[in-house]
């Protein structure tokens, strides 16, 4: 079932400060048949790989309800029972994988279109005002953005030209579209012709390094990181290319990068103050990161008028299971149940009084 070990993670989460060892200790008796179950429920075959993962995620949990110092047992049970939430929904959240790594973009766009894919299109114009708001601020025209699961630069794409999600669908995978073959030479003359702006450039964010590589390629991305930053640190080069960053954003990542990645990102460019743009897809949680940002003496906002739809539900299962965790995090799901397509939250972590619409869901630490 869906329900038994996630509802009480999902409550223990929500809570979010006291849980206690009754709560910990039926995860790590749960969490193997749960995780299972879900598996199962979503027609997935569960590889031992990750039945191993489950079963030492299992004894960590046991050992932090066991050991360590008193006072350092909350947050540690509460990044683990996050990382344990994160599993249950990575499996029964449609796989778009298999798309991500191709040297070409066109199985990409395919699989995204099949689910009418739609977030870097609905988050546009809520970019493009906070991208406004940063300029008035802090007297800035040119902009250096940080895309987080950049993949093949459809955020760059977008925020620098006039096209629509629906052209670059079109272009793609229509039979007549610019970028319908897969030619170099082809690609770089739409984009050319698309007459990029330059006064918003682009370093993107993704393991996915054939993603990246073609998104450089393009002239759509100025600086590539093709990396895990949830395995491995910064080297000084990819650090370099971090620096003097002015807005640091991401779309449909959340969930795949966690606040190890955002960690790593946001030290590098920590120097120039950079503002934190983020759509979270429901039921992931931005707790984790905004506590993280805190550390870098940031506010993080939830802005409830900047939801956006992201994608339809892929089936009535993974609708189901989306569903059940959201009434669990006390998430409103009054569109999700109405339209059939799930929703992302736009999180804004900023300066303190640098960024006032939203209300504030973790404040800034006093000193950094
Ligand atoms: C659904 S796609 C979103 C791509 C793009 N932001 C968009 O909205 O069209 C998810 C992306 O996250 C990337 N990703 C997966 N693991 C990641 C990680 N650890 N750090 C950063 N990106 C990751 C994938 O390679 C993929 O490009």
């Amino acid at each position: 079932m869906v329900g038994g070990f996630l509802l009480r993670a999902q409550r223990s989460l929500k809570a979010h400060a006291e849980i206690n060892s009754v709560a910990l200790h039926a995860i790590g008796t749960n969490i193997e048949a749960t995780l299972c179950d879900m598996a199962t429920a979503a027609g997935k075959f569960m590889p031992r790989r990750d039945c191993d993962q489950i079963r030492s995620m299992r004894l960590r949990t046991r050992e932090a309800v066991a050991c360590g110092p008193k006072e350092n047992r909350g947050s540690e049970k509460d990044t683990m029972m996050a990382s344990v939430m994160r599993s249950s929904v990575q499996w029964v959240k449609h796989d778009f994988s298999g798309a991500y790594n191709r040297k070409w973009p066109h199985a990409y766009f395919r699989a995204h279109l099949a689910l009418d894919y739609t977030i870097p299109d609905r988050a546009k114009p809520v970019f493009e005002k906070l991208f406004a708001d940063y300029r008035r601020l802090r007297n800035k025209t040119e902009l250096k953005i940080v895309d987080i699961g950049c993949s093949y630069g459809v955020n760059a794409a977008l925020l620098r030209s006039n096209l629509d999600l629906d052209d670059l669908y079109a272009e793609y995978l229509g039979s007549s579209g610019s970028l319908s073959r897969r030619l170099d030479i082809e690609h770089r003359a739409f984009f050319h012709s698309c007459g990029l702006r330059d006064d918003i450039r682009f370093v993107g964010v993704d393991p996915s390094f054939r993603a990246v590589h073609y998104a450089r390629n393009q002239g759509l991305l100025e600086g590539g990181i093709p990396a895990d930053l949830e395995a491995r640190d910064l080297t000084v080069k990819e650090r370099c290319a971090l620096a003097d960053a002015d807005i640091i954003i991401s779309t449909g990542c959340v969930g795949y990068a966690t606040e190890r990645t955002f960690a790593r990102v946001y030290k590098a460019a920590a120097a120039s103050r950079p503002w934190v743009v983020v759509f979270a897809m429901h039921p992931f949680s931005y707790h984790e990161i905004a506590t993280t940002l805190r550390e870098f003496a940031l506010e993080t906002r939830l802005v409830d008028r900047f939801r956006q739809r992201q994608r339809r539900f892929s089936t009535t299962t993974e609708r189901q299971a989306i569903l059940t965790a959201m009434a669990e995090l006390g998430i409103e799901d009054r569109l999700e149940r109405t339209t059939g397509y799930v929703y992302a939250s736009c999180y804004i972590s900023a300066p303190p009084g640098e960024v006032l619409y939203g209300r504030t869901l973790i404040s800034a630490a006093k000193s950094q």
